[in-house]
């Protein structure tokens, strides 16, 4: 397979891991899905409003050979995450929480509910993506495995209907997200954002162009989506639902909107900030003011793509991490930090991606500045907070990837 991740690793390395994990099985194939960055649109998905991500040159393999009975068994390459086995069947039942092999049940289960009786696989998991950072390793997880079992059981399924299928699946770990990060996982290409409406899901490849660099660079600090982040992110969403139908009994309003993207379509932001003001507490004002200006933004950034204005790019990425902070408030002091950090190292905009409470930064820059801002990056903040773990990189210059595949492992 053509991807920086599935090569970097040689293929006999990770032949060699599946052999030992599952001597004497059939000749394996493997799954490449990516991770991605989000660059504008952030904890707007969940309320059906565009957001605009590219999938990245690092993610998740699973090399695997088919079963003939329903059992999926799966190890890692990190040790950190042992061996685990379950299975198939409409209602898989779920590890502890937190546990890795929530990922690979979400999206067994999801599948053994729409295709029936399925046939199990034994697979050996490696990632290069750094794991709770915000870069959608989990969700890369869920797609690959997804992939492995259709593939496993001749099964075809529409990419775009996959993505809704492991999207919902994914709420099997308790964290309600939107389907931003399955559908860019399946739906990536090659020196393109994509921007992804919902409800109905659809997406536009929009072309990067040549000069521009998205920098990510990752505070250290864990955002696990089914750990602690997970309550803030759920509250959120619901907050969003809260305010819809708060304001749904504005007298300005004639009928009762049932998604955001309706009321965006009868009437204007400030016209809807107003009622706002009138009729929702404090708290949600603020969630409410984030969410429909984050929306334009994605417009505007779409715009700022198409006429390759990088400088406006670059606006739209601060003003949403301004947003971030201090409407919606899933920043902290690190992301704060290199944010204002990148900003002062050439970068033209800079914001957290994913869902925030940690993770990384992305950061727009040209290319001949990539150098200034990761010096930037590493004089000003790593030679204070290095990694931890030293295999996990501070820095990676992202390169707009192709979507999942599965082939033959060559
Ligand atoms: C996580 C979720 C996505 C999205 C982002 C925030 O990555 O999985 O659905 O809500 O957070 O934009």
């Amino acid at each position: 397979m053509a991807n920086e991740a599935g090569s970097s690793r040689g293929a006999a390395e990770r032949l060699g891991a599946f052999r030992r994990a599952f001597p004497g099985t059939r000749t394996p194939r493997q799954v490449f899905a990516p991770g991605r960055v989000n660059l504008i649109g952030e904890h707007i998905d969940y309320s059906d409003l565009p957001v605009l991500p590219m999938a990245i040159q690092r993610g998740v393999s699973i090399v695997y050979s088919p079963r003939d009975d329903a059992s999926v068994r799966v190890a890692n390459e990190d040790a950190r995450f042992e061996p685990r086995a379950f299975e198939l069947s409409p209602a898989i039942p779920p590890a502890g929480r937190g546990d890795w092999s929530n990922y690979p049940r979400a999206a067994g289960q999801a599948l053994a509910q729409r295709f029936g009786t399925l046939r199990g696989f034994d697979g050996v998991v490696s990632s290069d993506l750094p794991a709770s950072a915000g870069l959608s390793s989990s969700s890369a997880l869920t797609v690959a495995t997804a992939l492995a079992l259709l593939d496993a059981n001749a099964l075809s399924c529409e990419r775009l209907e996959l993505a809704q299928l492991c999207a919902r699946g994914e709420h099997y770990v308790g964290t309600q997200s939107g389907a931003m990060d399955q559908t860019i996982c399946l739906l990536g290409r090659p020196d393109h954002a994509l921007k992804i409406d919902f409800a109905p899901l659809r997406s536009e490849p929009l072309p990067i162009p040549a000069d521009w660099r998205f920098v990510i660079a990752n505070t250290h600090v864990r955002a696990e989506k089914s750990g602690a982040a997970q309550e803030h992110y759920n509250a959120r969403r619901s907050e969003c639902r809260d305010a819809l139908r708060t304001l749904a009994s504005h007298p300005g309003l004639q009928e009762t909107p049932h998604s955001y993207p309706e009321l965006l379509g009868h009437h204007g932001v400030d016209t809807l900030l107003a009622w706002a003001e009138e009729r929702l507490e404090q708290q949600l004002q603020r969630r409410f003011r984030h969410v429909l200006r984050e929306a334009a933004r994605v417009e505007s950034a779409r715009n700022a793509l198409l006429s390759r204005d990088a400088a406006a790019f670059g606006r739209l990425m601060s003003a949403s991490h301004a947003s971030l902070r201090d409407d919606y408030e899933v920043s902290c002091p690190e992301l704060d930090d290199l944010v204002a950090i990148a900003r002062s190292s050439d970068a033209l905009g800079a914001r957290l991606t994913g869902a925030g409470f940690g993770g990384c930064v992305v950061a727009l820059c040209r290319e001949p500045s990539v150098p200034t801002l990761v010096e930037g990056f590493e004089r000003t903040f790593y030679s204070r907070r290095p990694a931890a773990d030293a295999t996990t990189p501070n820095v990676i210059v992202a390169r707009a990837s192709q979507g999942a595949q599965v082939g033959a492992l060559e």
